[in-house]
């Protein structure tokens, strides 16, 4: 078998199973990814159409350059505390082959991005998992206690979409002697970010995407903030070209236009809390989201959600359902359009019947 040729711990692991992109022009609601349902910035687009045939001819910048001065201005952080990456994922890879070595361990709290163990098990490195606290809080003291050489925490979490207060992973970074990475996919749509402490703090790390709250998961961009001296040794691990001059070029459109970007984050915000009391008024429980998404109980018998999330499919409203331990009564929605969250909510109309 020429399977017997790859690691064992390459055969042994489940890789990560991204939500489903249905085929280009189906006619689908899609509320499962947690992409923005606005298109990227108008500067984005000119930006791409301005990109010389001589920057596709030459390699671009190993460290995003362009990209860095611009975030560096609008984030208020130095240019060289920020890493590039191609998309977040690329960001978090990076970081698990910098910071653990075969046999460490990366702790986090559970449930969180199933990202995260297969990155470790990618590296040899063991994982410890640790529930969340009462109401969503963080463990603190648990996690400190596992000894692990790495804490990811995803501040605001997927699926759960609750985040916790800066005060409190600031309380952690500073009991804990190992690397706490701060995953904040989504914390443009919320209300706090841990960026400050990265300034202040040698062993936090920041991973942001320009996926969601700029509309450009297609594109592929993502960045680390941190310590200059962190940025140093992961800018040894990473690919030598890993963003190219196209998404450089965007990416940086894009977070040079603030004005644009908070625009679509206020809409998100409104749609969310919106898509939260028409869900609250079909009998479904919904955990309050500082993200662009709601995680949802279905109410009813066992299974329940399961057959909701494949009844909407089948009416061509995609959500994302999770048969695990914990969330397998539930359902997580993106916050899309109006007219999204009107469809999904005629179709669960429908389902009631
Ligand atoms: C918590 C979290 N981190 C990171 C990512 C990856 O984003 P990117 O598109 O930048 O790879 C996601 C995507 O869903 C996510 O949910």
């Amino acid at each position: 078998m020429a399977s017997s040729l790859v690691r064992g711990s390459i055969r042994a692991l489940d890789g990560y199973v991204p939500g489903e992109q249905p085929a280009a022009g189906a006619r689908v609601v899609k509320l499962n990814t947690n992409e923005n349902p606005y298109p990227p910035s108008p500067r984005v687009m000119e930006a791409v159409r301005a990109v010389p045939a001589h920057a596709l001819q030459r390699y671009p910048r190993p460290m995003a350059d362009e990209f860095r001065a611009a975030a560096s201005r609008v984030l208020g952080v130095a240019p060289d505390a920020l890493l590039a990456g191609n998309g977040s994922d690329d960001v978090l890879t990076i970081a698990t082959r910098t910071f653990l070595a075969p046999g460490d361990s990366l702790a986090y709290p559970e449930p969180t991005y199933s990202l995260y163990p297969v990155l470790a098990h990618l590296q040899d490195a063991r994982i410890v998992t640790v529930p969340w606290g009462e109401g969503w809080s963080l463990p603190t003291a648990a996690l400190v206690a596992t000894h692990a050489r790495a804490i990811y925490l995803a501040n605001p979490n997927a699926p759960s979409g609750t985040a916790v207060a800066v005060a409190a992973v600031e309380e952690l970074a500073r009991a804990f002697d190992g690397v706490l990475l701060v995953d904040e996919a989504y914390a443009d749509f919320g209300d706090d970010n841990c960026l400050d402490l990265t300034r202040r703090l040698p062993n936090v790390v920041v991973s942001r995407t320009m996926s969601k709250s700029y509309s450009l998961a297609g594109l592929r961009f993502g960045f680390a903030v941190a310590h200059p001296d962190l940025v140093r040794e992961m800018a040894k691990v990473k690919d030598s070209y890993n963003c190219d001059a196209i998404s450089i070029a965007a990416a940086t459109a894009a977070i040079e236009d603030q004005e644009y970007a908070r625009g679509t984050w206020a809409l998100v915000r409104a749609e969310r809390e919106r898509l939260t009391r028409a869900l609250e008024g079909l009998g479904w429980q919904v955990l309050p989201s500082h993200a662009n998404f709601v995680l949802a109980t279905v109410p009813g018998e066992r299974g329940a959600a399961a057959r909701v999330y494949a009844e909407l499919k089948a009416r061509g409203v995609l959500v994302r359902y999770f048969n695990l331990p914990g969330l397998d009564d539930k359902v997580r929605v993106t916050v899309g359009t109006p007219a999204d969250t009107d469809a999904l909510l005629a179709a669960l109309r429908q389902l009631e019947r």
